[in-house]
C-alpha cells in the first residue's frame, strides 16, 4: 500500500497559501499576425514572460509527455490535466485503444455482454464523434470496432454520429462521413446492414459535459434513441448539405439533431429494448452525460424526460467515471491513475479550494483527480463551479465568466481558509476553438485581467503563485504548413485553426511569499506538464512522492 506520508520539505516553509492558475489553450509560440495571446494586450503574462528566467520556463504539453502515442498528437485538457494532478505520465486513452486492437483485447473483457446480445439477433448501435483528432476519438479506432462487430457475428449495426469541427477543420465532417459511407458499403456487400441512423453537431448535440447543459443531451437522446428530429434525411451526407445550405451559422461543431428515415418517413435506428449500445468515444468529460442517460434509473435521473428508456446493454469504450464504474461495461481499461496530487495534499491535511466555470470546472476537479468525481476528504477540499450560460457560442461572450472566477478565487484566497488554491480560465480555449480571431483576443484578454486580479490577491496575503496552462491553442489561429505559412483555403483566405497545438506551455512562479532561494529549475529540457505537481507539492510545503516526476525547482546557495 502507498504511504501517503509526506516530510516537509527542507527549504519552503508549510502554510504560505499557494495560487495555481492554469489558463487554458495558452501555448507559448512566435508572436505573429494569427498568434491571438500576442495580438491581445495581455500585461500581465507579459511581465511573467519578460521577467527573471529564474522564474519563467516552458514546459511540454503535447504527444508522449503527455501519454499520446504520437510526437505529432496535440494536447488536450484532459491529458494535461490528468498529467499535472498526477505527477505522472499514463499512456493515455488513445494509446491504450490502439494497443487493445492491435492484440485483440478490445473483444474479450466488456465485449463479451455485447456479443451475448448480437447473438441474440439484436441491434448494435455504435456511437460517438466521427473525428481524426484523436483527442475524444480516432476514425481508424472506429472502423476497426464496426469491422470487428461485423467479423464476430453482427448483422444489423446502426450508427450514430457526432460532427466534430473543432478537434479537426470545420468541414471535414463531409469527407469522414464518405470514408465512412464507404466502408459501409464494402461491409454491407458481404451481408451485413449498416446504416448511419443519426447524428448532429457535437456542441449543439450529444457531447455536453459537466451539465452545462442537459438540452444538449436531451437533443441527443431524441435523435439516437427515438429517432425523432425536426430534420430528416435519407442520408447523412444530404442532411450535412442541406443544413449548412440552410443556416449560415451551422457548422460541423453545431449541426442541430438530424435522422436518417426510411421511404416511409419512418427512423432507420431507434434503439429498444434488449439492444446493444456502444459508444466509441475514450475520452471521458463529453460522454459521462449520455452514459447516464442510458444507464440511470428514472429516480437517479431528474435530467430530462427521456420518453423512453430503452433496456440496453451499453458498453464504453474506456471506463468513463472510475469512481461510479460509469458505464457498468467498458470494452478498455482507463488508466490506472492512483495517488494523485490531491490524494496527497488531502491526507496531508493541505486545504486545497478549486474553482473554474462549468465548462472547465471538471477539468480542475475530474481530470484533476484522475478522472475520479467528489472530493478525498471533504474536510480539506471545496470545489466551486461558476455557472456556464446556456446555449451561447462562446465567441458572443468571450470574457465568458474569467472575472467571477477571478473574484471567487480571491476571495477564498484572502480568506486564509485554504493553503492551495487552484483555478482555470477556459478563454483561451474555448473561445479559440471558435476560430474567431477577434473574439479570441477579446478572451485571451480577459483571461489576462482574471490573472491580475489573483496576482494581487497573492501580494496582498503574503503567498506564492504558479501560472501555467494545460495546452496551446489560441495562439495559432490559422493553419500553417511546415514553412510556417498560413495554409490558404480555395477563397485564398488562410484557413482557420480551430484545434489545439503542440506548443509548450508556460510555468511562471514568483509572489512575496516564495522563499528567495527557490528558482525553477533550467535543466529538464524534457520536462512537462506532469513535473508540475511535484513543483506545486513542494509550494505547499512538502516533498514530493518519489514516483512523480521531478519537480521544477532547485533551492539554490544563498
Ligand atoms: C473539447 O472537448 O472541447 C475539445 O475537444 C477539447 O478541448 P479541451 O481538451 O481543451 O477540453
Ligand atoms: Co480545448
Amino acid at each position: 500500500a502507498r504511504d501517503f506520508k509526506l516530510a516537509d520539505h527542507p527549504a519552503i516553509p508549510r502554510g504560505i497559501p499557494l495560487m495555481l492558475i492554469v489558463l487554458d489553450g495558452w501555448g507559448e509560440q512566435p508572436d505573429g499576425e494569427y498568434n491571438a495571446i500576442s495580438k491581445a494586450s495581455t500585461p500581465i503574462m507579459d511581465s511573467l514572460k519578460k521577467g527573471h528566467p529564474d522564474y519563467w520556463r516552458l514546459v511540454k504539453a503535447h504527444g508522449p509527455a503527455v501519454g499520446l502515442p504520437l510526437e505529432s498528437d496535440m494536447g488536450n485538457s484532459e491529458v494535461g490535466h490528468n498529467a499535472m494532478g498526477a505527477g505522472r505520465i499514463y499512456k493515455q486513452g488513445a494509446g491504450l485503444v490502439d494497443s487493445a486492437l492491435a492484440d485483440g483485447s478490445m473483444f474479450t473483457g466488456g465485449w463479451k455482454q455485447i456479443q451475448e446480445t448480437i447473438e441474440k439477433g439484436c441491434t448494435l448501435h455504435l456511437l460517438g464523434l466521427l473525428s481524426d483528432g484523436g483527442v475524444h476519438a480516432r476514425l481508424d479506432q472506429v472502423w476497426g470496432l464496426l469491422g470487428g462487430a461485423i467479423e464476430r457475428g453482427a448483422k444489423k449495426v446502426r450508427l450514430h454520429i457526432l460532427t466534430d469541427g473543432r478537434d479537426v477543420a470545420d468541414g471535414s465532417s463531409f469527407e469522414y462521413v464518405e470514408k465512412l459511407e464507404k466502408y459501409i458499403e464494402e461491409l454491407n456487400s458481404k451481408g451485413a446492414d449498416v446504416k448511419i441512423a443519426s447524428g448532429g453537431g457535437r456542441m449543439r448535440v450529444t457531447m455536453d459535459r459537466y451539465e452545462t447543459d442537459w438540452e444538449v443531451v436531451e437533443r441527443g437522446w431524441h435523435a439516437h434513441v427515438l429517432g425523432e428530429a425536426p430534420n430528416k434525411y435519407t442520408t447523412a451526407a444530404e442532411a450535412l448539405k442541406d443544413l449548412r445550405a440552410k443556416d449560415p451559422k451551422v457548422n460541423d461543431q453545431y449541426y442541430p439533431p438530424w435522422v436518417v428515415v426510411d421511404d416511409a418517413g419512418k427512423s432507420v435506428g431507434t434503439i429498444e429494448d434488449g439492444d446493444a449500445v456502444v459508444i466509441w468515444n475514450f475520452r471521458a468529460d463529453r460522454v459521462v452525460m449520455i452514459s447516464k442517460a442510458f444507464d440511470f434509473e428514472d429516480k437517479d435521473f431528474p435530467f430530462f424526460d427521456r420518453v423512453r428508456r430503452p433496456k440496453v446493454t451499453l458498453a464504453g469504450m474506456l471506463e468513463y467515471d472510475v469512481e461510479i464504474h460509469l458505464p457498468s461495461i467498458h470494452l478498455v481499461d482507463p488508466p490506472q491513475i492512483e495517488g494523485t496530487s490531491g490524494e496527497y495534499l488531502a491526507k496531508n491535511h493541505v486545504r486545497s479550494y478549486a474553482c473554474s466555470e462549468t465548462v472547465k470546472f471538471g477539468h480542475m476537479t475530474f481530470f484533476w483527480n484522475g478522472n475520479r468525481s467528489g472530493y478525498f476528504d471533504a474536510k480539506y477540499e471545496k470545489y466551486v463551479e461558476i455557472p456556464t450560460d446556456k446555449g451561447i457560442q462562446f465567441n458572443e461572450k468571450p470574457p465568458m465568466k474569467a472575472a467571477e472566477i477571478a473574484e471567487a478565487a480571491a476571495a477564498a484566497f484572502k480568506s486564509g481558509e485554504w493553503d492551495f488554491v487552484r483555478v482555470n480560465f477556459p478563454n483561451a480555449d474555448m473561445v479559440g476553438h471558435t476560430g474567431d480571431m477577434e473574439a479570441t483576443v477579446v478572451g485571451c484578454e480577459a483571461a489576462d485581467k482574471g490573472v491580475e486580479v489573483l496576482l494581487k490577491a497573492v501580494e496582498d496575503a503574503g503567498g506564492i503563485y504558479l501560472v501555467t496552462a494545460d495546452h496551446g491553442n489560441a495562439e495559432e489561429m490559422v493553419k500553417h504548413d511546415k514553412d510556417g505559412k498560413p495554409v490558404l483555403t480555395k477563397d485564398g483566405t488562410p484557413q482557420k485553426l480551430t484545434a489545439h497545438t503542440c506548443a509548450p506551455v508556460p510555468v511562471a512562479i514568483g509572489g512575496p511569499g516564495l522563499p528567495k532561494n527557490i528558482k525553477l529549475r533550467k535543466d529538464l529540457p524534457g520536462a512537462g506538464l506532469a513535473n508540475v505537481a511535484a513543483t506545486f507539492i513542494n509550494l505547499c510545503g512538502l516533498e514530493a512522492p518519489s514516483d512523480m516526476e521531478p519537480t521544477l525547482l532547485e533551492v539554490v546557495e544563498q
